[in-house]
């Protein structure tokens, strides 16, 4: 240890590690100085890149708060979150997408179908579907937590015009495992710009600041694997730049018109037709 040089110095540090009592921490707190050092060494980092980097850490804390993550949102905007919701999913069920700062605990409980439309403006919509299992089998009584933002792009957390909890619930998959959630069509929105993940990442690079329109799930069922995921509307221009790379080709989903009066009742609607855009989502079994 008296002798540390480039050629030894990143074994002496991750050795320095193996006392870590539980395996999987010493595996991953290992091959992060292990893939660190490598990083610094292929790009010859500098004092000064160095400091830069550390004090855009400082930054991304000093903002961040109860309500506020930017750590998070670094995290998005670098695709990692993205890349673990990927690693997470399962081939032949539905993929995972980015959880996102504005799900919050103990949404109201809704019965199926639900209406969330309340008093919002903006354009009336059908989601519906079923949960299955990875066998394609309905699975009744499972939960889905669903929230989405209001016509004005916002969540309600953010916009003191909205009522507590505007358009979000839980509710329970029927005998049939099918859901059903009345609405108003989700608008893009920009994620936030006032931040040094702004400011210092994503702005330079010339990038957009929008998400695609998009509702969240988080879908849940007694031995199956909880989805956390995005439903996306097709008609969206976003779709391929979305800023914190949420988008998959089986979470994207269109509105058709569809002749249903109950519905369009429902929704408070003249005519018999509806926007109706349908969903399976596929649970898979608990690992
Ligand atoms: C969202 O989906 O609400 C979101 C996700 C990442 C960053 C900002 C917002
Ligand atoms: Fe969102």
């Amino acid at each position: 240890m008296r002798d540390l040089r480039l050629d030894n110095i990143t074994e002496v540090v991750t050795e320095s590690f193996d006392g870590l009592p539980d395996a999987r921490q010493r595996q991953l707190v290992q091959q992060l100085v292990r893939q660190l050092h490598a990083y610094a060494r292929e790009v010859r980092l500098t004092h000064a890149e160095w400091r830069a980097a550390l004090a855009f850490l400082h930054r991304t804390g000093d903002i961040s708060s109860d309500t506020r993550s930017e750590f998070s949102l670094a995290s998005d905007v670098l695709g990692l979150s993205s890349l673990v919701d990927l690693l997470a999913s399962t081939p032949d069920t539905t993929p995972g997408s980015v959880l996102g700062p504005f799900h919050a605990a103990d949404s109201p409980w809704r019965d199926n179908p639900a209406n969330l439309i309340g008093d919002n403006a903006g354009e009336r919509v059908l989601l519906r579907g079923r949960v299955l299992d990875a066998q394609r089998r309905p699975l009744p009584g499972a939960t889905l937590d669903f929230w989405q933002n209001a016509d004005n792009g916002l969540y309600w957390q953010l916009d003191p015009a909205q009522p507590r909890d505007n358009l979000r619930c839980r509710l329970k998959t029927d005998a049939q495992g099918a859901w059903e959630v009345a609405t108003i069509r989700a608008r893009p929105y920009q994620i936030p710009t006032d931040g040094p993940v702004w400011h210092d990442l994503v702005a330079p690079a010339g990038r957009s600041a929008w998400r695609a329109a998009h509702v969240h799930l988080i879908v849940s069922a007694p031995g199956h694997r909880t989805l956390v995921t995005e439903l996306f509307d097709a008609d969206d221009p976003y779709l391929d730049r979305d800023a914190v790379f949420g988008v998959r080709e089986a979470l994207i989903g269109r509105y058709l018109s569809e002749t249903d009066p109950t519905a369009a009742a429902r929704l408070g609607l003249a005519g018999p037709s509806c926007l109706v855009m349908r969903t399976d989502l596929v649970l898979g079994a608990e690992r």
